[in-house]
């Protein structure tokens, strides 16, 4: 299904053009001088230097302004592909006056294009698309083929978070992590069965957990070769 053009999208977008960093566009994909021109400058982009953290299918946002008001010493990078949608998270962090969170319109495929290698403290992936159909498994966030890309991306040490209210989708990721070389930890079926601190909530989770759906939740570590 295509979303439909939301009313007065590009000049929604023009007014929070200092807060998308990135933005992918049509062209990135047959220009590839376009390629060349992404990569994110950290010390323009934030206003202090700081932990980098990325936020992968950020929605409206919720989660990462969230994020960025209780770690105002941190920068958060959150990336969205779907222009409907990340714009509403822009207009959140402008109307939050929040200068440690940029947003990239693109896609997680093109990281690479976006970042630096060996630049990332964490990676969140809170209630990525499923993809159930087996035939679109390498779309899914922790498919092998962006396990690898995350991999260059982060620091020794650093750890990837992940949320879910699919079973299938954390089954998947707990395999594919752990034969990716990743150190499972914290790993949780219910995580909102007992009282949970330091849990920033998302837009689908605070559906689901009215729902009394269980979230699944993860930690996993890239390990200190
Ligand atoms: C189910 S929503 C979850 C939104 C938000 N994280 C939350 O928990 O409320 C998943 C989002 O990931 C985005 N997404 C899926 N695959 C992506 C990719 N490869 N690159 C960037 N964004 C992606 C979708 O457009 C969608 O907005």
């Amino acid at each position: 299904m295509r979303l439909r053009k939301k009313k007065n999208l590009e000049q929604r977008l023009t007014a929070v053009d200092d807060y998308m960093i990135v933005k992918e566009g049509s062209d990135f994909y047959y220009n590839p001088a376009r390629k060349n021109e992404v990569k994110i400058d950290l010390d323009k982009a934030f206003a202090k230097s700081g932990k980098l953290y990325l936020e992968l299918g950020c929605g409206k946002g919720a989660f990462v302004c969230e994020m960025a008001k209780k770690y105002p010493n941190s920068n958060f990078i959150a990336l969205e592909k779907v222009p409907n949608v990340i714009v509403s998270a822009c207009e959140r962090a402008k109307s939050e006056g929040l200068d440690n969170v940029k947003f990239v319109l693109g896609s997680a495929e093109n990281l690479t294009y976006f970042l630096d290698n060996d630049t990332v403290d964490g990676i969140f992936l809170n209630f990525s698309c499923p993809y159930p159909k087996k035939t679109y498994a390498n779309h899914r966030l922790t498919n092998p083929k962006f396990l690898k890309i995350y991999l260059g991306l982060m620091k020794d040490g650093s750890k990837i978070v992940q949320k879910t209210d699919n079973r299938g989708l954390f089954e998947y990721s707990i395999q594919t992590l752990s034969e990716a070389g990743f150190i499972l930890r914290d790993v949780s079926l219910d995580l909102h069965a007992s009282e949970v601190a330091d849990n920033v909530m998302t837009e689908y989770e605070s559906n689901f957990v009215a729902q009394g759906l269980p979230i699944y939740k993860l930690e996993a570590y890239k390990p200190i070769l």
